[in-house]
């Protein structure tokens, strides 16, 4: 039932992290010379090919996205890797920084050399500061070998710089448009779209922004002549992807597996199933804002098509295992919490929405709560992602409505708490 395999994180344990000259020892900025000997066009072909989508939750075509990103014009892009993976139970990215930042370092120069980027940004979650010595160091030894600052690689005019910047631990700063805000030095708080960040993203520049992992991806990608990515997967979920299971499990922790890889096979195998053997309550997929499923999902193989047949998604790659001694209310309770406090206020569904729906599942909890607070609870969370003004608020009852349609006795009034 081992399912892990070694892709994307085939570097892993290769080399001295803090040392250029042992990246380079295993190939290191072999696939960035590769790249800038192709068209930008064609490595954006190559991602389509792979159907790799991004791995920050949204799930967009990467392949179109840079394809779309570099068309836009003007010669001074920006790329953004967005590192503040703030979805709970979510810590995949995490692993590729902190086990492979010459990489890491090495997709963010490929992206620049498709899009024309001139400036790259890492914007790091707060708590991940003990890694910003990690990546401060490869980008100094980046600059002094030459693969940042001007005329990079001997190639005119191919001048990129790379900046970090940490955050100051809010969630509402992974949504592109704060995190973008964020870096300018304003209040990390979303803005209306249009315009689109592609277009007019950190300071008025044309923007790339992709998630720690879907980049890393790239210089493996560049590289993989056999098409060994290929050879892993199942339909139009190919290759392998980040994983992170938490929660009740035995073994909490990041794995790499090809997609189709049984949920069975994630949770009883690479993590060694439920602490104490316990029963499973539910399992919540990618991240606060996920959807849930019982155990019936554990035969369903992990890829985007099955996963959303059964009604959940991919998301963030995460799985928080849930077992019976936490009740469902109560795991509400606690997300809602989450919610409650990372809403950034600038908008009345999200702000309002959130608190209300606390309120009444503590009314479901003490058994007060009334048929019409049910009703009431059901309108918000469909008003609220109607009606929100960014992702945060469009998805925050992602989890609380498919609670209702998988476990609807816990919202019959009067009925037993599961
Ligand atoms: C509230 C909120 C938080 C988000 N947090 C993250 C995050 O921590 N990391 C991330 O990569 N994407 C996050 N996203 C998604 C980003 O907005 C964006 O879609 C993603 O970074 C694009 O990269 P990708 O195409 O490689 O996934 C978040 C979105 C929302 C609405
Ligand atoms: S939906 Fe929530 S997080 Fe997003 S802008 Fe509105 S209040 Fe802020």
């Amino acid at each position: 039932m081992n399912n892990k395999v070694s892709f994307l994180t085939q570097n892993f344990g290769k080399y001295d992290t803090s040392s250029i000259d042992s990246y380079m020892k295993i190939g290191g900025f072999s696939a960035l010379r590769k790249a800038v000997k192709m068209e930008g066009e064609d490595i954006a072909t190559l991602i389509a090919e792979n159907k790799v989508r991004g791995r920050g939750g949204a799930e967009y075509d990467m392949g179109r996205k840079w394809s779309q990103a570099r068309k836009v014009p003007g010669n001074n892009h920006i790329i953004i890797c967005n590192a503040d993976e703030g979805e709970t139970t979510t810590f995949k990215d995490r692993e590729l920084i902190k086990n492979d930042p010459f990489n890491l370092i090495e997709a963010m120069i490929i992206a620049a050399y498709v899009m024309r980027a001139t400036d790259g940004y890492i914007y790091m979650r707060a708590e991940y500061a003990c890694f910003r010595p990690l990546l401060l160091n490869a980008i100094r030894q980046a600059h002094k070998y030459g693969f940042l600052g001007k005329n990079i690689l001997g190639i005119e005019g191919f001048d990129y710089e790379i900046h970090l910047y940490s955050g100051a631990g809010a969630y509402v700063c992974g949504e592109g448009t704060a995190l973008i805000r964020s870096i300018e030095g304003k209040a990390g708080r979303p803005r209306m779209k249009p315009p689109f960040v592609k277009v007019s993203g950190a300071f008025a520049r044309p923007t790339c922004l992709q998630n720690v992992e879907s980049l890393s991806l790239v210089p493996h990608l560049l590289l993989d002549d056999e098409k060994v990515y290929q050879s892993y997967g199942v339909g139009d979920s190919v290759g392998t992807k980040m994983i992170s299971v938490g929660g009740n499990v035995r073994h909490p922790g990041a794995f790499e597996i090809p997609f189709g890889t049984t949920v069975r096979d994630i949770i009883y195998g690479l993590a060694g199933g439920i602490q104490g053997d316990r029963k499973i309550r539910l399992i919540q997929f990618g991240g606060a804002s996920g959807k849930i499923a019982t155990d019936d999902i554990l035969d369903t193989p992990y890829t985007y098509q099955d996963l959303r047949a059964h009604g959940v998604m991919v998301g963030s790659g995460a799985l928080c295992v849930v077992d019976e001694r936490t009740s469902v209310i109560d795991f509400l309770r606690i997300n809602q919490d989450f919610f409650s406090e990372e809403s950034c206020g600038q908008c009345t569904p999200c702000r309002e929405g959130n608190l209300h729906i606390k309120i009444i599942l503590d009314k479901i909890k003490a058994g007060t709560a009334t048929k019409e607070d049910i009703a009431v609870m059901e309108k918000i969370a469909r008003v609220m992602s109607m009606s929100s003004l960014c992702g945060l608020g469009e998805t925050a009852q992602n989890t609380l409505r498919s609670a209702i349609e998988v476990f609807p006795e816990v919202f019959a009034v009067g009925g037993a708490e599961a």
